[in-house]
């Protein structure tokens, strides 16, 4: 009886079913169901040993040269962005895979771009990025999901073939910037009164907008390298995680848009209420090493050019 009853309140709450091959209900708001119940409810991954988000712990981070930096194709073009919609969990901008592709930074191969999506917190009063450094969470988290080139673009097809290297998400920390600050990110927010409701969906940002105007500031050579998980049921296990460690600096009012002008449906249709900490927690690491671009050795020093040596030599002999 309290069974079927709790099931009747989690439909009855909870958005409504998200996600690729997912015929899962699952949500991040009621008690009875948010991310700590997903291993139960969605145990086709999310129950699995190789999840994200994750907290990244800088002192235990390793160095790998092969990390290198990455080509980026068609992040300087506008019309690659082709429309924003409210997705009932989140809010989702599809790309034009065929123009955008990523590779390099040691991807086992190419990359189509398919989608950006956000994640965040509740306005100015708490944080909402997925990924923590150090324990710190950021106020929001931007994910750009890449398929590799095998599949086409086709997400579902990655997902279908269980490949544990089918995905790679780059992901950008987001922070408040200067009071003064306006960039391009004014431009994404003031589209988001155009799609309020689940389901709504614009093309007005053709045209307007390029990725690289959305990721001015970072340095993408600097960057957190792990295998990870989708951070949504179902979980699939099937994600080369790059976590770049500068962030995105906004201002206040995109911080405050984005948590004040989204609501997501309920299963019944009933009820609305605003997207808002859309994040999962970090899951555990379970013996997953986390990697990063070697500290570079200081050239002038002999010691730590011997030390330098004899890590290189002992890398070698690890990997
Ligand atoms: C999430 O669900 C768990 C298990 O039902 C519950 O203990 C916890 O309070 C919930 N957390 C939130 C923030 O709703
Ligand atoms: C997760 O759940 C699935 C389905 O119930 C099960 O087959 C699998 O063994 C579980 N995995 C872990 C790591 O518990
Ligand atoms: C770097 O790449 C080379 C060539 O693929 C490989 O042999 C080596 O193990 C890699 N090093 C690390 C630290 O992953
Ligand atoms: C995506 O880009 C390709 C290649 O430039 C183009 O042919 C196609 O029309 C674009 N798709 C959409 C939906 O705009
Ligand atoms: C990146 O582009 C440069 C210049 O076009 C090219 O030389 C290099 O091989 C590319 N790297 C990768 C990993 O594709
Ligand atoms: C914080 O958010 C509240 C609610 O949106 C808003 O009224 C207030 O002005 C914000 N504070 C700052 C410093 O932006
Ligand atoms: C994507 O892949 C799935 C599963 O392989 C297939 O059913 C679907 O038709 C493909 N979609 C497109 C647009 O090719
Ligand atoms: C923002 O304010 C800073 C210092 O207050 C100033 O140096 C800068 O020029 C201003 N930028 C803009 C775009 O107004
Ligand atoms: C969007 O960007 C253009 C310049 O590219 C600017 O003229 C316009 O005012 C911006 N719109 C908003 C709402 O920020
Ligand atoms: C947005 O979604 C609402 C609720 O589903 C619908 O009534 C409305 O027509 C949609 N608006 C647009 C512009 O699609
Ligand atoms: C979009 O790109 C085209 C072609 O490069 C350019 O002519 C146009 O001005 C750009 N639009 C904006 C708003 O920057
Ligand atoms: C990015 O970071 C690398 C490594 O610290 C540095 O060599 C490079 O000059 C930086 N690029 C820019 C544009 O600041």
């Amino acid at each position: 009886m309290i069974v079927l009853l709790v099931t009747f309140l989690a439909a009855l709450l909870c958005p409504s079913v998200h996600g690729q091959d997912s015929s899962v209900v699952w949500c991040y708001h009621v008690p009875s169901c948010n991310f700590t119940t997903w291993p139960k409810s969605a145990p086709q991954s999310c129950n699995g040993s190789s999840q994200s988000p994750i907290n990244i712990v800088t002192a235990s981070v390793q160095g790998n040269p092969n990390l290198t930096s990455f080509n980026f194709t068609g992040f300087n073009d506008n019309s690659t962005l082709m429309s924003i919609a409210n997705t009932d969990d989140s809010v989702v901008v599809k790309l034009n895979s065929s123009k955008m592709t990523v590779q390099g930074g040691d991807l086992p191969g190419l990359y189509n771009s398919v989608q950006l999506k956000l994640h965040w917190g509740n306005g100015n009063s708490s944080n909402g990025s997925e990924h923590t450094v150090d324990g710190k969470q950021y106020p929001m988290e931007l994910q750009i999901l890449n398929v590799h080139s095998k599949y086409n673009g086709n997400l579902t097809a990655a997902l279908a073939a269980n490949d544990s290297t089918g995905l790679a998400v780059f992901s950008f920390f987001m922070e408040l910037g200067a009071k003064n600050l306006t960039n391009k990110w004014d431009n994404l927010t003031s589209l988001l009164t155009l799609i309020p409701y689940s389901g709504n969906s614009t093309t007005n940002i053709m045209n307007q907008v390029t990725m690289d105007s959305l990721l001015e500031g970072v340095n993408r050579t600097k960057y957190y390298r792990y295998r990870g998980s989708l951070t949504i049921p179902n979980c699939n296990e099937a994600v080369i995680w790059t976590v770049f460690k500068d962030t995105i600096k906004v201002n206040q009012d995109v911080i405050n848009s984005i948590s004040t002008k989204l609501k997501f449906k309920a299963v019944d249709g009933s009820s609305e209420a605003l997207i808002t900490n859309n994040f999962r927690g970090v899951q555990p690491l379970n013996g997953r090493v986390v990697t990063s671009q070697p500290v570079a050795a200081a050239p002038s020093s002999a010691t730590t050019s011997t030390i330098s040596i004899i890590t290189v030599l002992l890398l070698s002999r690890l990997f």
